[in-house]
């Protein structure tokens, strides 16, 4: 039988997630196929029902229904009970299984690059984004200091961190002693992707620190160009991206997905766009 995958979402015209998926089955000459659905709020219960009911083996998630489809699932992964939030559906024997791989997507991203024990990391934001790292971030033994524009959210999730068993604390927005000893700084929040100046400078932050964030278009925000001009190492959204759809491959279709393949068709799309 055919393999069918989807990504649904609005807006959703400029997802990669076909590019990237079809760059795997054609690299492992894999008879499969993916496409990206527009769906709004509204009909996200009938267009569940739909993929179901078509034998969809499984999908992708994106803005704004990463919440709401939870409650149209069957079963749930441990990692989409942590985020709170649903980026991969699967079909199997009728059931709708919701997985998350945002976190996981993330830790992957920077394994090469950073070793994770008995350090700490400073999230920017307390989004759904944020939540998903921030327990991936505590599965790894990391410590965790949230900071968010809405101080309330940081505290919400920082508690929610503690309650599952990790460190972590919250704060405002603001540049501090933090900037001394962190370890990794993440930046979760939408702010950049539009051009703007970030709201807080990084001035003061140890050389050689890591700082992600998770925008890849542009390619490197003023929030990341700063951090270079530090002397920070740093990493944009776009690994992030690679990985967290890796990982969603290898739930659906099992075995090792062909990651540099992958990789090269994002980087050929994002770079030359
Ligand atoms: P996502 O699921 O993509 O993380 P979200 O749940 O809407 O999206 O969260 C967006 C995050 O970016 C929040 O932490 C938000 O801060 P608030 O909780 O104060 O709203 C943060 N954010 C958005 N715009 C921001 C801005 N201009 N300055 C600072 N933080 C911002």
């Amino acid at each position: 039988m055919e393999n069918y995958f989807a990504v649904i979402g609005d807006p959703i015209a400029h997802s990669l997630s076909p590019l990237l998926h079809s760059a795997g089955y054609q690299s492992l000459g894999i008879t499969a196929e993916y496409s990206r659905f527009r769906v709004t709020p509204s009909k996200l219960k009938e267009a569940v029902y739909g993929l179901r009911a078509l034998g969809f083996s499984g999908w992708n998630v994106t803005i704004p229904h990463k919440e709401s489809i939870i409650p149209l699932l069957d079963e749930l992964t441990p990692e989409a009970e942590n985020a709170g939030a649903v980026n991969t559906v699967k079909q199997l024997n009728g059931k709708l299984i919701g997985h998350n791989t945002d976190g996981n997507g993330f830790v992957l991203a920077i394994e090469n690059k950073f070793n994770f024990s008995d350090k700490k990391a400073v999230i920017l934001g307390a989004g759904g984004a944020a939540r998903g790292i921030a327990f991936a971030l505590k599965e790894k033994g990391m410590r965790i200091h949230i900071l968010n524009r809405t101080l309330s959210r940081a505290q919400e999730l920082a508690s929610l961190i503690r309650l599952a068993g990790g460190e972590a604390s919250s704060g405002d927005l603001l540049p501090g002693v933090w900037l001394k000893d962190v370890d990794l700084v993440v930046q979760t929040t939408p702010v950049g992707l539009y051009g703007e100046n970030y709201p807080i400078s990084l001035q003061g932050i140890k050389p050689k620190t890591l700082v992600v964030d998770i925008i890849y278009k542009p390619w490197e925000t003023a929030f990341l160009r700063e951090a270079r001009k530090l002397g920070c190492q740093t990493i944009n959204g776009l690994p992030m991206f690679l990985f967290q759809g890796v990982l969603a491959w290898e739930f659906w279709l099992g075995g090792k997905a062909p990651v540099e393949q992958m990789w090269a068709a994002l980087v050929n799309e994002v770079q030359t766009k």
